[in-house]
């Protein structure tokens, strides 16, 4: 998760080569004729998967920075799996390449890659004599066989498939010819012609004839994709901005029209026309009206269109986004996650199946709290609007997977904090950061980083020097306690600038206290005898309580009573409390819960508890163990932050 305060400074000098003519140079060089040198690529996550595909098929790719010099593919490498990741560009144009290649190849992706349609790839290559087998949990598998030259009529409009097509087209006899409904963005075919391939196009198609193209040394511009957030920035936050060596290809500049049709004032300069379009871009911030974006302003700037809706928001009155259904089929469903932003910033919009709405009184909410899906570019529209909010938080950060620098060139620092533990991914740590720094004006991430419990000391702290702050949960309190040299023998909080401590007392005495229940100089039963059973009698000891530790392995009991011979003790009648730190259904269940006892509380916060099941009957106060995590995590944000937290334990519920 992320939260952004008023902070950020737009340095368009951190520009990332151009994502759609990265991965086609990578594709063109890898069957190239001779060895290519490619500068400025992109190296976001998406590219580096079709590195590392096309260097699975045999491609010789040596990376200096930004620059790739490829020797293409000899003899291409049988029965490979191909990990496209995220990228449906890496799955779709690799498709193109690997049918002509003569081998069996099977595409695998992450969850969201997997759900996109790949039929409409595999149907225009089919067409052109490729087989395509498909199984469940991979995109699909290719099997060797001779491509033939064939006429393709496009009812989508991708020039993701587009590409792929014209790909496979070089693998043919003769001329191919691909015809669109709308003219998609025209990289491959551009850049085929500029690499010596017969390449013509003719209104809206495109004839390729089969063919190697030629070693070449290109210079990639900067990605338009990306600095549209940065121009965004710009324009909301009243700021002249000017990007140098951009792609501003039509196809690819949707955005830019749809602006200027609402009033915006961009000015192209020093263009020039290579294999691509090339210039300087200047944004002069102006008021905005109505925002309404054609059927071609989509088409040719359709991963622009949720930032469009982003800055709409901002905007009093109606806008309307015509022909979006695609953005349904993207890396998310960015339909689904335009209504989501509009929501969150208290505005309404709608979707009638075709064209999205969204009416705007420009006035946000303080402190949204964004989910972006896991979708990159989501992520950057909310965090977009948080900036231009001055203050909000997202879910989670995949800036890396298009824009590896985003944070960098919104000049955005944010401190950064993480929680440690062996599998950290069902965490409600990071929920619970967004939610305390959304009430705080701070500027910090908050990551959750699952390590194997083998990890060497000298791992271990090293994952400890990258963070500001950390919390730390099993199986590593008591290991980090040692290596740092704690005062206590289990601990969950480190920071920069602050003692290694443990929170989780504070937070359990906080927790009860909260619900009325004082507990100094009481008697309690304790559950458990791991690192928050021990934590907690450390606490309680403190607070001069009398306790009885009860716990499947006697020897554990024995060492914390003669931790704590004053307060620990073998026999307690008429507790007043029952503590219990066991995970759910275990042994806890078969204990009585004595009479005198007038509340509960129970550590996991997930799944049943026969303990809290009988106090619900005998009507006896629980105390929640999420409560315990909220003001633990509280108070680790407060040592780390120097700041409190303006959010409570009842909002958090309300958000969770
Ligand atoms: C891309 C084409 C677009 C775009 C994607 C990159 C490309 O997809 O959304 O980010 O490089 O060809 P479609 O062609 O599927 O619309």
């Amino acid at each position: 998760m992320i939260n952004y305060n008023k902070q950020f400074n737009i340095n368009p000098s951190v520009a990332c080569g151009d994502k759609s003519i990265s991965h086609r140079a990578l594709c063109m060089a890898a069957v190239a004729t001779n060895k290519s040198v490619i500068r400025n690529l992109s190296l976001c996550k998406d590219v580096l998967c079709t590195v590392n595909c096309l260097r699975a098929l045999g491609a010789d790719i040596l990376l200096d920075g930004t620059t790739a010099t490829v020797s293409p593919i000899i003899t291409p490498v049988d029965n490979c799996t191909l990990d496209c990741g995220n990228s449906g560009t890496t799955a779709r144009l690799l498709a193109g390449i690997v049918c002509g290649l003569g081998v069996t190849a099977t595409f695998v992706g992450d969850d969201s890659l997997t759900k996109r349609p790949m039929h409409r790839v595999t149907n225009p290559l089919t067409e052109m004599g490729a087989k395509f087998t498909f199984q469940q949990g991979t995109l699909f598998t290719v099997h060797p066989s001779k491509l033939t030259s064939t006429c393709h009529n496009s009812s989508v409009n991708s020039a993701q498939v587009k590409g792929a097509f014209l790909l496979a087209a070089l693998f043919a006899n003769g001329t191919s010819s691909y015809t669109e409904q709308v003219i998609t963005r025209r990289h491959t075919e551009k850049m085929l012609a500029h690499f010596g391939v017969k390449v013509e196009a003719k209104g809206n198609t495109v004839f390729v004839t089969g063919g190697k193209p030629n070693g070449f040394d290109i210079t990639i511009p900067n990605d338009f994709s990306s600095m549209a957030y940065l121009l965004a920035l710009a324009q909301l936050k009243g700021k002249v901005l000017t990007i140098d060596n951009i792609c501003l290809e039509a196809e690819r500049t949707g955005f830019v029209s749809l602006l200027k049709s609402a009033g915006a004032d961009i000015q192209y300069t020093n263009v020039v026309e290579s294999f691509a379009t090339i210039g300087s871009i200047t944004v002069q911030p102006t008021k905005l009206k109505s925002f309404t974006a054609t059927k071609i302003d989509v088409c040719n700037g359709i991963d622009e269109i949720p930032l469009a809706f982003s800055m709409a928001l901002f905007y009093k009155g109606t806008h309307t986004f015509s022909n979006v259904q695609e953005l349904a089929l993207k890396e998310c469903n960015r339909i689904e996650a335009c209504l989501q932003l509009a929501k969150v910033c208290k505005q309404t919009a709608s979707f009638n199946g075709k064209d999205l709405t969204l009416t705007s009184d420009g006035i946000l909410p303080c402190n949204p709290s964004f989910c972006c899906f896991g979708d990159h570019r989501i992520a950057m529209c909310a965090s977009v609007i948080a900036i231009a909010n001055d203050g909000g938080s997202v879910d989670s950060t995949p800036f890396d997977v298009s824009f590896p620098n985003f944070l960098q060139a919104i000049g955005v620092q944010p401190l950064r904090f993480a929680v440690i533990g062996e599998d950290v991914s069902r965490s409600l740590s990071p929920q619970l950061m967004q939610h305390l720094s959304a009430g705080a004006d701070v500027c910090c991430t908050y990551e959750a980083v699952s390590l194997p419990r083998s990890i060497s000391d000298q791992e271990l702290l090293q994952v400890i020097g990258r963070y500001d702050g950390l919390n730390i949960t099993m199986p590593f309190k008591e290991r980090a306690a040692k290596l740092l040299g704690a005062e206590q023998d289990s601990i969950n909080t480190i920071g920069k600038n602050i003692a290694p401590t443990s929170t989780d007392g504070y937070g359990i005495v906080q927790a009860l206290h909260t619900n009325g229940i004082h507990i100094r100089g009481a008697k309690l039963w304790i559950i458990g005898a791991g690192g928050a059973a021990k934590e907690a009698v450390r606490q309680l000891s403190s607070m001069d309580c009398t306790m009885r530790v009860i716990n499947r392995t006697l020897s554990k009991v024995q060492q914390i009573a003669q931790d704590y011979p004053l307060n620990v003790v073998d026999k307690l009648e008429n507790p007043v409390g029952v503590l219990s730190f066991v995970p759910e259904c275990d042994w806890e269940q078969c204990l009585p819960l004595p009479d005198s006892a007038q509340f509960v509380f129970v550590a996991a916060y997930r799944g049943q508890s026969g303990l809290k099941d009988k106090a619900h009957k005998k009507g006896i106060k629980v105390v929640e163990g999420l409560e315990m995590l909220y003001h633990q995590g509280a108070k680790s944000f407060a040592l780390w932050t120097n700041t409190e937290t303006q959010n409570n334990y009842k909002s958090f519920l309300e958000v969770l």
